[in-house]
């Protein structure tokens, strides 16, 4: 079974007519959009906003349709996968690079649900190295900064060259080990000139969805 695909599918039935939704990004959310564009074509009446450009033209492909950030005041529910999330439903986000818009969709959401396989629940944060949205000018120095923050900061590339966000930045990928204080952390790496966000998100899921391998799905307590 596609754990995630059930645990995406499962938050979609959240979704009622005439809802603003936020769409997340990534191999999960992915699944969700897809169902989205089935019950849209089934008679669904929504509006959306999406958190990258690749699940806006899935979105659009899909017959979605898509709203403004302009309109976009509050939302009634963004759907959004995670690379870790722990008890408290604190998440590391980013690992897609789209940690910056997903965090402003999810900031205007009155609930957000994640939706993530069994392999993704953990006792602490810090297995998956956190990525940090960073502005091209003066990387290097930012990258110092962060190193200094207590992490192993590496600047993630693709074919070769430095991976470019959505927004025109870089990320960079922080190996913490345990994060055992996800929101001072959090606020420490923000205070950095160079950094843009980081992607741990504390305090923002209203939900968190699980898929397992056997079919199921349950509710994080
Ligand atoms: C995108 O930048 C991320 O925040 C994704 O939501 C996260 O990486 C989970 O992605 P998968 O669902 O592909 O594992």
């Amino acid at each position: 079974m596609n754990a995630k695909k059930t645990a995406a599918e499962k938050a979609v039935e959240y979704i009622k007519d005439g809802m603003t939704v936020g769409l997340g990004t990534g191999s999960t959310a992915y699944w969700a959009i897809r169902r989205i564009g089935e019950r849209v074509q089934e008679g669904l009446n929504i509006r959306a906003i999406a958190t990258s450009r690749a699940s806006e033209e899935l979105a659009v492909e899909l017959g979605i349709a898509m709203m403004s950030s302009s309109e976009a005041v509050e939302l009634d529910l963004t759907i959004d996968g995670a690379d870790e999330v722990d008890r408290s439903w604190s998440l590391i986000k980013g690992g897609g690079g789209a940690l910056l818009r997903e965090k402003i969709v999810a900031s205007i959401s009155k609930q957000l649900i994640i939706i993530v396989d069994e392999s993704k629940v953990k006792e602490r944060l810090g297995g998956f190295a956190l990525p940090v949205e960073v502005i091209p000018f003066g990387y290097e120095i930012t990258m110092r900064q962060l190193s200094a923050t207590g992490c192993t900061p590496v600047l993630r590339m693709l074919e070769g060259k430095p991976y470019w966000t959505d927004n025109g930045n870089y990320i960079v990928d922080c190996d913490y080990g345990d994060i055992l204080h996800p929101s001072q952390l959090a606020i420490r790496i923000n205070a950095i000139p160079g950094v843009v966000d980081n992607g741990l998100f504390v305090g923002m899921a209203g939900q968190v969805i699980v898929g397992y391998g056997d079919g199921t799905v349950k509710q994080l307590e």
